[in-house]
Protein backbone atom coordinates (compact mmCIF):
# COMPACT_ATOMS: atom_id res chain seq x y z
CA UNK A 1 0.00 0.00 0.00
CA UNK A 2 2.59 2.39 1.12
CA UNK A 3 4.62 1.35 -2.29
CA UNK A 4 1.00 2.07 -4.49
CA UNK A 5 0.90 5.79 -2.30
CA UNK A 6 4.84 6.32 -3.23
CA UNK A 7 4.55 5.71 -7.19
CA UNK A 8 1.27 7.65 -7.08
CA UNK A 9 3.28 10.52 -5.99
CA UNK A 10 5.99 9.83 -7.94
CA UNK A 11 3.51 10.37 -11.17
CA UNK A 12 1.34 12.86 -9.89
CA UNK A 13 5.02 14.90 -9.30
CA UNK A 14 5.86 13.95 -12.68
CA UNK A 15 2.23 15.63 -13.76
CA UNK A 16 2.77 18.67 -11.71
CA UNK A 17 6.20 19.55 -13.12
CA UNK A 18 4.18 19.44 -16.66
CA UNK A 19 1.57 21.72 -15.37
CA UNK A 20 4.32 24.35 -14.60
CA UNK A 21 6.25 23.82 -17.78
CA UNK A 22 2.54 24.60 -19.13
CA UNK A 23 1.69 27.37 -16.77
CA UNK A 24 4.85 29.19 -17.72
CA UNK A 25 4.25 29.03 -21.09
CA UNK A 26 1.03 30.58 -20.54
CA UNK A 27 2.76 33.45 -18.88
CA UNK A 28 4.98 34.15 -21.77
CA UNK A 29 1.91 34.59 -23.71
CA UNK A 30 2.66 31.15 -25.68
CA UNK A 31 0.16 28.76 -26.92
CA UNK A 32 -0.51 25.64 -25.07
CA UNK A 33 -2.39 22.92 -26.29
CA UNK A 34 -5.44 23.06 -23.92
CA UNK A 35 -6.62 19.27 -24.05
CA UNK A 36 -3.47 17.92 -22.97
CA UNK A 37 -3.71 20.86 -19.72
CA UNK A 38 -7.35 19.36 -19.47
CA UNK A 39 -6.06 15.78 -19.47
CA UNK A 40 -3.79 16.46 -16.60
CA UNK A 41 -6.31 18.03 -14.56
CA UNK A 42 -8.83 15.10 -15.56
CA UNK A 43 -6.60 12.57 -14.14
CA UNK A 44 -5.93 14.11 -10.88
CA UNK A 45 -9.76 14.65 -10.60
CA UNK A 46 -10.15 11.24 -11.69
CA UNK A 47 -7.20 9.24 -9.93
CA UNK A 48 -6.26 11.57 -7.48
CA UNK A 49 -9.50 12.61 -5.73
CA UNK A 50 -11.60 9.68 -6.60
CA UNK A 51 -8.69 6.63 -5.76
CA UNK A 52 -5.88 7.56 -3.94
CA UNK A 53 -6.99 10.42 -1.42
CA UNK A 54 -9.70 7.65 -0.51
CA UNK A 55 -6.86 5.23 0.03
CA UNK A 56 -4.98 7.69 1.88
CA UNK A 57 -7.67 8.66 4.30
CA UNK A 58 -8.32 4.81 4.97
CA UNK A 59 -4.82 4.77 5.93
CA UNK A 60 -5.26 7.88 8.26
CA UNK A 61 -8.05 6.71 10.26
CA UNK A 62 -6.33 3.19 10.33
CA UNK A 63 -3.49 5.15 11.78
CA UNK A 64 -5.53 7.48 14.31
CA UNK A 65 -7.40 4.70 15.86
CA UNK A 66 -4.46 2.09 16.18
CA UNK A 67 -2.65 5.21 18.39
CA UNK A 68 -5.78 6.16 19.89
CA UNK A 69 -5.57 9.65 18.47
CA UNK A 70 -8.77 12.20 17.57
CA UNK A 71 -7.47 15.24 16.69
CA UNK A 72 -3.68 16.76 14.61
CA UNK A 73 -2.89 16.07 10.86
CA UNK A 74 -6.00 14.24 10.22
CA UNK A 75 -8.05 17.44 10.19
CA UNK A 76 -5.13 19.07 7.83
CA UNK A 77 -4.98 16.06 5.64
CA UNK A 78 -9.26 15.63 5.35
CA UNK A 79 -9.28 19.39 4.59
CA UNK A 80 -6.12 19.16 2.42
CA UNK A 81 -8.26 16.52 0.29
CA UNK A 82 -11.78 18.12 0.19
CA UNK A 83 -9.75 21.87 -0.76
CA UNK A 84 -7.95 20.04 -3.78
CA UNK A 85 -10.66 18.36 -4.64
CA UNK A 86 -12.75 21.38 -4.99
CA UNK A 87 -9.96 23.52 -6.55
CA UNK A 88 -8.93 20.41 -8.71
CA UNK A 89 -12.68 20.82 -10.08
CA UNK A 90 -12.75 24.47 -10.85
CA UNK A 91 -10.10 24.73 -12.95
CA UNK A 92 -11.78 21.31 -15.00
CA UNK A 93 -14.70 23.11 -15.31
CA UNK A 94 -12.88 26.12 -16.57
CA UNK A 95 -11.06 24.02 -18.96
CA UNK A 96 -13.98 22.87 -20.24
CA UNK A 97 -15.74 26.37 -20.66
CA UNK A 98 -12.23 26.71 -22.78
CA UNK A 99 -12.34 24.01 -24.49
CA UNK A 100 -16.11 24.69 -25.98
CA UNK A 101 -14.59 27.71 -26.72
CA UNK A 102 -16.00 30.15 -24.33
CA UNK A 103 -14.00 33.43 -22.84
CA UNK A 104 -12.07 32.73 -20.14
CA UNK A 105 -9.12 35.30 -19.12
CA UNK A 106 -5.46 34.48 -19.13
CA UNK A 107 -4.20 35.87 -16.54
CA UNK A 108 -7.40 34.01 -14.35
CA UNK A 109 -6.85 30.95 -15.62
CA UNK A 110 -3.36 31.24 -14.71
CA UNK A 111 -3.81 32.18 -11.31
CA UNK A 112 -5.93 29.39 -10.87
CA UNK A 113 -3.51 26.77 -12.18
CA UNK A 114 -0.98 28.44 -9.70
CA UNK A 115 -2.69 28.13 -7.09
CA UNK A 116 -4.20 24.25 -7.72
CA UNK A 117 0.20 23.73 -8.37
CA UNK A 118 1.29 24.95 -5.27
CA UNK A 119 -2.06 23.47 -2.95
CA UNK A 120 -0.97 19.59 -4.93
CA UNK A 121 2.77 20.67 -4.12
CA UNK A 122 2.22 21.42 -0.36
CA UNK A 123 -0.27 18.14 -0.14
CA UNK A 124 2.58 15.94 -1.77
CA UNK A 125 5.60 17.59 0.51
CA UNK A 126 3.29 16.95 3.30
CA UNK A 127 2.46 13.38 3.18
CA UNK A 128 5.82 12.32 2.04
CA UNK A 129 7.95 14.29 4.58
CA UNK A 130 5.48 14.85 7.65
CA UNK A 131 2.64 11.86 7.40
CA UNK A 132 3.79 9.14 5.93
CA UNK A 133 6.91 8.47 7.86
CA UNK A 134 5.05 9.39 10.87
CA UNK A 135 2.41 6.54 10.37
CA UNK A 136 4.74 4.02 8.63
CA UNK A 137 6.72 3.63 11.72
CA UNK A 138 3.91 3.39 13.68
CA UNK A 139 2.12 0.28 11.65
CA UNK A 140 3.42 -3.56 11.56
CA UNK A 141 3.34 -5.98 8.93
CA UNK A 142 0.13 -7.28 9.93
CA UNK A 143 -1.44 -3.80 9.97
CA UNK A 144 -0.39 -3.43 6.28
CA UNK A 145 -2.16 -6.61 5.57
CA UNK A 146 -5.30 -5.85 6.97
CA UNK A 147 -4.84 -2.55 5.43
CA UNK A 148 -4.67 -4.56 2.39
CA UNK A 149 -7.56 -6.17 2.35
CA UNK A 150 -9.38 -3.43 3.15
CA UNK A 151 -8.61 -1.14 0.15
CA UNK A 152 -8.26 -4.16 -2.34
CA UNK A 153 -11.63 -3.61 -3.80
CA UNK A 154 -11.18 -0.05 -3.71
CA UNK A 155 -8.42 0.37 -5.30
CA UNK A 156 -8.53 1.60 -9.30
CA UNK A 157 -6.05 0.43 -11.81
CA UNK A 158 -4.48 3.91 -12.89
CA UNK A 159 -5.94 5.08 -15.83
CA UNK A 160 -2.89 6.87 -17.23
CA UNK A 161 0.43 5.46 -15.83
CA UNK A 162 -0.95 1.59 -16.30
CA UNK A 163 0.30 0.81 -19.54
CA UNK A 164 -2.65 -1.62 -20.01
CA UNK A 165 -5.42 1.35 -20.31
CA UNK A 166 -6.48 3.24 -22.82
CA UNK A 167 -7.42 6.64 -21.45
CA UNK A 168 -5.71 9.94 -22.23
CA UNK A 169 -3.69 8.24 -24.87
CA UNK A 170 -2.06 11.65 -26.22
CA UNK A 171 -1.00 12.72 -22.48
CA UNK A 172 1.18 9.47 -22.30
CA UNK A 173 2.42 9.44 -25.87
CA UNK A 174 3.91 12.64 -24.74
CA UNK A 175 5.27 11.39 -21.40
CA UNK A 176 6.55 8.79 -22.45
CA UNK A 177 8.71 10.85 -24.87
CA UNK A 178 9.42 13.76 -22.40
FE1 LIG B 1 -3.33 13.06 -0.06
FE1 LIG C 1 -1.04 11.48 -1.49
Amino acid sequence: MLARIDTDHRHISTLLDLLERKIERLQQGGAIQMTMLRDVVDYLHRYADQCHHPMEDILYQFYLDKTGQSEGEIHRLGHDHLALADATNAILDTLNMILSDQVVPRQRLIKDLQLLLTMQRQHLQFEDTVLLPKISAALDEQDWQQLQSEIAHKIQSDPLFNSSERDYEDLRAYLAEA
